[in-house]
Parts: structure tokens; sequence; C-alpha cells
């Protein structure tokens, strides 16, 4: 099993468990004894198999099972305990028994809320708070099903509640490491005039578009959807005017892959102000890494790229032969966009198609009707890549993948998550059963160009209950916090960094670090073997481990987030910082 499905799994059996005990102890207060005891006999399975689905997730990693290990472990064995001693001793009437089985359900639940709520790393405040929920409302349970209790034993247990209690608030509350400090900014010079410039103008502002016969508001550049395709030679200046006509929350331009100087980077509030209404911002920046990238607006980024404000930009290292297209996927108001129209070509013609992912989830590309080469990954080329045929590539949100082939003869068509986006006549349409690449084992493999890194990271995504801000949220977050109170990672220039970042929640979170390309070492133990890979954009999956190193060879304050854009809104966002001793 997949540590993902080890840990939906864990998820549900939790809840089996939590509702067994619950269940019972209900059922022996009303004095139904069949339906408690069947119950029980269900939630000591659901406990036995409990203790298997952490055993697996510990030794899948640690970050699984910390609090698990640490918390729910105990309780249940407390549950187990105490529920079995008062099940063995019970004779006809099981109404002595509701509170031990009440208990072991009370503690079930609080170990599952530790998971849900809290989850990585585990913490002593939290444990405190879990146990004296449980010793509260098992004394509540007490006091209106059970015996009469000495004074003796009521006072031990109110006070047991009460010192659990102020420890743990007074654990949990404590202010964590500082959270992001100063921002240092440390600015490249920006090119100097005098060198080919590439001169744009984009204008942000309301728009109405037509998507399949339907006119749906949008927030658009230049009155389109996608924005202007920006393309750019290697070596020429490229110099874009952004001006916001009446984005009242504020625009700005952010060029996803391309590691410009920090004060070009386009996040506002770290490297420049949003730009409002009325206002303008000039990006300038050398156009020295040859590839496929995109830009987008990171002001209000959830809401912003998804109503429009993206496009295209293409650096090329020498003008295009045969049939050079960008094919941005993009989904707006639920209707996935068109993508351009290419006219056929003569047989033998190549092909590059420029696979741009703009949307928050991954989506499943499949090109049928010709064999073909992935020649490029996040703008970087491929070494040795390898011809395939009925393959399906993964694209992860922000994603770009460059498809090569020769014209064919006969028909090509391009499918997206199974529906034909594209095509030059009739073709095969089955391709859902196609495998899928992995790219960490494609193309051919060179070692790894450090031997020892400077500086270490762990990333461990989850979700959790943030209190920090006005009103409580379910976040998403990092290391159990949410944006801003991820403490930032610090390194020096020159340093080598090695990240491992770890999924321990249910969904898929594609990770983007700006202004460096991460170089994959390895995913889940199994090193990289394929053509060396240098991401911006990779998705972790529920249970993944993914280790990558990069060199800090680029100034400034970057961010370093999920790239589906509501998960960074809902705090999984945090900075890059360059220390400058
Ligand atoms: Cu494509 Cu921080 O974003
Ligand atoms: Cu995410």
């Amino acid at each position: 099993m997949s540590t993902g499905s080890l840990l939906a799994a864990d998820l549900v059996v939790a809840v089996l468990a939590a509702a067994g005990w619950l269940g019972a102890g209900a059922a022996s207060a009303a004095r139904r004894r069949p339906v408690a005891l069947g119950l029980a006999a269900f939630a000591l399975l659901a406990t036995v198999a409990r203790a298997i689905t952490i055993t697996a997730l510990a030794r899948a990693g640690w970050w699984f099972a910390a609090e698990k290990v640490l918390v729910a472990a105990p309780l249940s064995l407390a549950a187990l305990v105490v529920s079995g001693a008062g099940l063995l001793r019970a004779r006809r009437d099981l109404r002595s028994v509701a509170v031990p089985l009440l208990f072991a359900g009370y503690a079930e639940s609080a170990a599952l809320l530790v998971t849900v709520l809290h989850g990585y790393p585990a913490s002593a405040g939290v444990g405190l708070l879990a146990v004296s929920g449980v010793v509260a409302a098992t004394a509540v349970s007490w006091r209106l099903l059970g015996p009469r209790p000495s004074r003796a034993v009521s006072r031990a247990v109110v006070a047991l509640a009460a010192v659990a209690l102020v420890a743990g608030v007074g654990l949990a509350v404590a202010p964590a490491a500082a959270p992001a400090g100063q921002h240092t900014h440390e600015y490249r010079a920006a090119p100097t005039v005098g060198e080919p410039t590439r001169r744009f103008t984009l204008t942000a502002g309301t728009a109405t578009v037509g998507v399949s016969g339907r006119e749906v508001a949008a927030w658009a550049f230049n009155g389109q959807v996608p924005g202007p395709e920006l393309t750019a030679a290697v070596g020429d200046v490229i110099e874009v005017t952004l001006r916001n006509r009446d984005i009242g929350r504020g625009v700005t331009l952010h060029w996803h892959g391309y590691d410009v100087p920090n004060d070009q980077d386009g996040v506002p509030g770290v490297t420049q102000p949003a730009v409002l209404p009325g206002q303008e911002f000039v990006y300038r920046f050398r156009a020295d890494q040859a590839g496929t990238y995109w830009y987008h607006t990171h002001a209000v980024s959830d809401v912003g790229v998804r109503m429009g404000l993206y496009g295209v930009l293409v650096v090329r290292p020498a003008p295009a032969t045969g049939v050079d297209v960008t094919v941005p996927v993009h989904t707006l108001a639920g209707v996935p966009l068109p993508v351009p129209r290419v006219e056929p070509v003569p047989p033998g013609v190549p092909v590059r198609l420029r696979l741009v992912n703009t949307d928050s989830t991954t989506h499943r590309y499949a090109l049928a009707g010709t064999p073909f080469r992935v020649a490029a990954i996040d703008g970087s080329d491929l070494r040795g890549p390898t011809p395939l045929v009925e393959t399906a590539v993964l694209i992860p949100a922000g994603g770009r993948y460059d498809l090569v082939f020769e014209a064919p003869a006969g028909p090509v068509g391009l499918f997206v998550d199974g529906r034909v986006v594209y095509s030059t006549g009739p073709v095969a349409a089955a391709t859902g059963g196609w495998p899928v690449l992995d790219p960490l084992s494609y193309g051919a493999g060179a070692p790894v160009p450090w031997s020892r890194f400077d500086r270490r990271f762990t990333l461990v995504l989850d979700r959790g209950l943030d209190l920090h801000g006005l009103l409580p949220r379910y976040a998403h977050t990092v290391n159990g916090a949410a944006d801003p109170d991820i403490p930032p990672q610090v390194v020096r220039l020159g340093d080598t960094v090695r990240f491992t970042i770890v999924n321990r929640s249910l969904v898929v979170h594609p990770w983007h670090l700006h202004g460096h390309h991460v170089l994959v070492l390895s995913r889940n133990g199994r090193p990289a073997s394929g053509s060396p890979l240098w991401l911006d954009s990779f998705d972790v999956r529920p249970g993944d481990v993914w280790e990558v190193a990069f060199s800090a060879d680029n100034p400034g304050v970057w961010a370093n987030h999920c790239h589906n854009l509501p998960h960074a809104d809902a705090g999984m966002m945090l900075h890059l910082t360059y220390s400058s001793i």
C-alpha cells in the first residue's frame, strides 16, 4: 500500500474506532447489551487495525506518524486497558461499563482531533490538551451515569483535567520560532541600456470574454485571456510596462520559473507593492534562460490567475524552425479554454508543443498519432530524451513540458484529461489507459553536481487549525504553521541547499520555489536516475517524500509555496531569504 493510501486508511480506522467505542458506551448506558457488545468488538478490531496503520506509517517516515505514536497510541492503549478491564468485570449488567467504554471513545476521538487539527510536529501542549479533554468528558459521563465517586476521586479528576488543560494551553499558545522577520533586500543591478530590448505593455482590467459561446466575466491583460504571448531571444532585455486599469485588489507580474533578480519577481508585499488602479510598474530583466515559462499576477493570485491574469513567456535560443507553438491550458469560469489552432503541416516538419498548465491542479496530457520526445521540462532541456509512444504526461500546476516530434503523415491529436483539445484528423481516442511518464527515470542520467550540502530544510505539508489570525481557519500548513507564521528559511549566498518535502495530507501539493530551479535528488527514497531534472513546479503527492537541492545564487526574499493557489492563500506559503552574514 502506498503511504498516501495508508494515510487515508489510518484516518478511516481512527474514525471507526472512535465511533465504535462511543456507540458501545451509549448502547451500554441504554442497556442495549447485544448492540453494546457488538460495537465494542468492532471498536476493538478497529483499534487493533489502527495499531497496524500507525506502525506502517512510522516505518514510512516519522513525519507521517509522530503525533499518532506520541498521542494516539498511548490514548488507545489506555482505552483498551480501561474498557477491556471493565468488560471483563461486567457480568450481566453492562451499564457499569458505560463509562469505561465512553472513556475509550473520548480517547480515540481526542487522538483523531490531534491528527486532523494539529498534525506534525507533535507537541506536548497539544497532547496535554487532548488528555484534559478526555479526562473532563469522562468525568462528566461518570457524574451522569456512574456510581457516585468519592470526594477524593472527584477532586483528583478535576485537578488532573485542570492541570492538563492549563499546561496544554500554555504550551500550545507559547510563541513558536519567530515568524518572517526582517526582509533583507539585495538587488542585482538592472541590465544596462544599449542591449536589444523587447518592450511590451500589459494593461490589466476587468473584461468580458467569450468561452464556448458563453460570455463570462474575467480579468484580462490587454482585454484577452490568456494575455499576449511574450517572446524574446536569449540575450534580449525584456521590458514590460504593467498598468492597472481597474483591478481594485491590485496586480503584479510574476515570471513563473524565470529566475529574475529579486526586485523584478512581482510578489506584492515582498518585492514590491501591488500595482493599484491607475498605477504602473516597469519590469526589466535579461532573457538569459531559454525555454517555456509563463507570467501571472501574484496579487490575490488565487483569484487573479483563475480569472485570467496570466500569459506565456517563451525565450528562444534561435529563431524557431518548423512549427513552435505554446499550448497554455486554463479553466475559466469552470470551462476549459480552447487551445490555439495549429494548421496541419507537411510530414517531416519538426513540431514543438510547449504545454503549460496554468490551472491550480494537475492535468494529464496525451499526444496521439505520433511518437514524441519530452525535450524540456520547466524550461530546462532534458539530457538524452528517448522517443515515447502512447504515453501520457502529468503536468503539475504551473509546470511546463515541451513535446517535440516530426509531423507524421497521419493525423495527430492532443488530449487533456481525456478530452481532445486539438487534432488534425480522426485519432484513436482511448488514451485513458496509457501509462504515465515518470520524469525521474526518463533520459540520460548525470552525476549530482554537489557532494555536500551547506543547509538542509524539511517542509512537512499538512492541514491544521490556525488560530493566529482574526478568525480561526482550517489552514494548509507547513511544519504545523500557516502563512505568515511559518519561519523563513535563511540561506547564505553560495550555499548548496537541500530540501526535504513531505506530504502527509490527503491532497496533492504542487511545490514552487521562486528565483531558483531545484535539482531533483530522489522521491520516496529512490534516487532520480534519468536526465537531471531542474524543476520549478513539482507535484508532491500524498505520502510523497521529495529530496531536492539548489544553489543559493540569487539573493533576495523569495516566495516558496504550493502552486495550488487556493492552498497558498490558505496558509501554504513561506519565504526563502538570504542572510547578509
Ligand atoms: Cu506561479 Cu508564486 O507563483
Ligand atoms: Cu497545496
